[in-house]
């Protein structure tokens, strides 16, 4: 089990500064070690038995779908490292959340959540499925089954009658936002596509996975340099008015969803160079140009301004580079030197407290989140345990359950939203959902950014 991987072959340095947790990048021993100190920090935050809160959501500030985001993390964990744990505690917690229709909309949460929140979800439910994760009924077809019946569901919310297309931010039009079409509910949406494509080789899945990536491109919500921007609104302009904010977590859906389309075709040129244009302009971005050794969420961490909500975004996008690495390996040469980088930076950013949002080690102990939250835990663990990439396997192939094909799912929800009328909620009862924070905070970042 323990080999030297090229990856680690290309580290600069073998072992992490003098503070923080302790990496050796090249020992698949000290990777694991460093992951379990990480994800027992992690769950901590989650604590689900303590002061009467339900299971599968966590404590006030956060919001509903970090909680998603959470559980995705330690699937991850679980079948990079092989530690089974906290299995069951995913399991419980993710099937907690799943609401009376089997969709990821509890009643707790319909009212506010946006379809980026509810594509969260679904892409951990996705993430057990290609785990082939534990559930009580030993089967990964229910896992498959809950993100078909998103993926479903997000169809019939494709809205046709402004921008030619694409999803709204908001599923109901009493929320703010539902005006807005983004690109982390259609990246989101894409991602879920082409992972449910290639694991079940269904053409509705690569047809939407095509149509969806189309319309993001055509929208000039990714632009000809491969910049991903945060979205527009229908009101003005017909989302040609587009803020040009760049969050890492929509790039990286992106990503993952186009390097699965990649894998899906074998390596088709369309989507390779998707892949490579992408990919180049992320990792500039993010990394500012080769500038800095570890990743950075340019839009807020220089003005020390992240919210609760963007500070785990770029650990998302360091997931879904390790999911690129698996679908795409070709790219290796290309990710692996600033990943692992990223990874010894965030190590060196952790002790026993907890993690600081900042890798650059300039910001010890001073702005926005030095002290460690849910959100900096899963960004350190996600680049440190994606590490171990090449040693898990054939990530979401095939879809069997030992070596029994998988039934395709045969799932008939109808969806609520995009015009559908709801009751809203008290605001006591109605915690606001998901990214619902970021349309104020939008406002008046774009004054700060442009
Ligand atoms: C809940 O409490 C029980 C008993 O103390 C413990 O065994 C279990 O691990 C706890 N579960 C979680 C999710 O914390
Ligand atoms: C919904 O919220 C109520 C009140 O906070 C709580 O008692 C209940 O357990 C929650 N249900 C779920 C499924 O989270
Ligand atoms: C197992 O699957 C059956 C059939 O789909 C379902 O009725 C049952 O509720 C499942 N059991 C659990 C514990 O989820
Ligand atoms: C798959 O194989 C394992 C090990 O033999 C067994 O425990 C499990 O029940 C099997 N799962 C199904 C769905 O047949
Ligand atoms: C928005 O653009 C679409 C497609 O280009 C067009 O059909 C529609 O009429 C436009 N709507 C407005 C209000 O300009
Ligand atoms: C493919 O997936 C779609 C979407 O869930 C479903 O409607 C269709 O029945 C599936 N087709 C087959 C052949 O399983
Ligand atoms: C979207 O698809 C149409 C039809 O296949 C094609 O003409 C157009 O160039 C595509 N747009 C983008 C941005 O890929
Ligand atoms: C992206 O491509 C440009 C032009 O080929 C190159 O100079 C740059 O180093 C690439 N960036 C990354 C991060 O690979
Ligand atoms: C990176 O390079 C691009 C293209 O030259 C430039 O527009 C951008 O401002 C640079 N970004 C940083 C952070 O240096
Ligand atoms: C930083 O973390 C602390 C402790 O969890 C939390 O109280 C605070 O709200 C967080 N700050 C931000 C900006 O998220
Ligand atoms: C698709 O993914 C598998 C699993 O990682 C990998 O072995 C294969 O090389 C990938 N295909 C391409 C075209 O890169
Ligand atoms: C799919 O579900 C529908 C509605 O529940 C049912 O009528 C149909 O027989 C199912 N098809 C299969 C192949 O199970």
């Amino acid at each position: 089990m323990v080999r030297v991987l090229p990856l680690f072959a290309l580290a600069a340095l073998s072992f992490s500064p003098v503070r923080g947790i302790e990496l050796d990048v090249t020992s698949v021993d000290s990777i694991k070690s460093a992951a379990s100190s990480l994800a027992s920090q992690l769950v901590s935050y989650y604590t689900a038995n303590s002061t009467g809160r339900a299971t599968g959501i966590l404590p006030s500030p956060y919001n509903w779908w970090e909680a998603g985001a959470l559980f995705d993390t330690l699937i991850q964990y679980s079948h990079l490292t092989g530690d089974t744990q906290y299995d069951s505690l995913i399991e419980t917690g993710l099937l907690s959340q799943v609401g009376s229709n089997s969709d990821f909309m509890p009643v707790n949460q319909s009212a506010t959540e946006g379809n980026d929140d509810q594509a969260t979800w679904a892409l951990a439910a996705m993430s057990a499925a290609e785990a082939q994760f534990t559930n009580s009924n030993n089967t990964n077809t229910k896992w498959l089954t809950l993100a078909d019946t998103v993926f479903n569901i997000l169809t019939q919310r494709w809205d046709t009658s402004t921008c030619s297309g694409g999803l709204r931010w908001q599923i109901y039009s009493f929320n703010q936002g539902f005006d807005y079409k983004n690109t982390a509910s259609n990246g989101h949406f894409f991602q879920l596509a082409s992972r449910l494509a290639r694991f079940t080789g269904n053409a509705t899945y690569e047809t939407w996975a095509n149509v969806a990536y189309n319309w993001t491109k055509g929208a000039g919500f990714i632009d000809s340099k491969w910049n991903v921007y945060d979205g527009a609104s229908i009101v003005n302009a017909n989302c040609s008015d587009i803020t040009k904010i760049q969050f890492s977590y929509t790039a990286g859906s992106y990503l993952s969803g186009v390097a699965h389309m990649y894998n899906l075709t074998n390596g088709n040129s369309k989507w390779k160079t998707e892949l490579d244009g992408l990919l180049n302009r992320t990792l500039s971005v993010f990394w500012e140009n080769g500038t800095v050794k570890a990743a950075t969420e340019i839009a807020c961490e220089k003005t020390e301004s992240c919210t609760i909500d963007m500070i785990p975004m770029k650990g998302l996008l360091g997931h879904w580079l390790a999911d690129t690495l698996q679908m795409a390996p070709y790219t290796t040469a290309t990710i692996s030197s600033l990943y692992t980088s990223s990874a010894q930076a965030a190590a060196a950013a952790c002790d026993d407290t907890g993690c600081s949002e900042y890798w650059d080690g300039k910001h010890t102990g001073t702005g926005g989140n030095s002290t460690g939250d849910v959100g900096t835990s899963i960004d350190a663990l996600s680049f440190v345990q994606g590490l171990l990439w090449q040693d898990a396997g054939l990530d979401g192939l095939p879809a069997t359950v030992n070596g029994t094909a998988v039934a395709p799912p045969n799932t008939t929800t109808t969806a609520t939203g995009a015009g559908a009328t709801a009751t809203k909620k008290s605001e006591g009862m109605a915690m606001r959902a998901g990214m619902g924070v970021l349309s104020g905070v939008l406002g008046s970042m774009m004054w700060l950014m442009l």
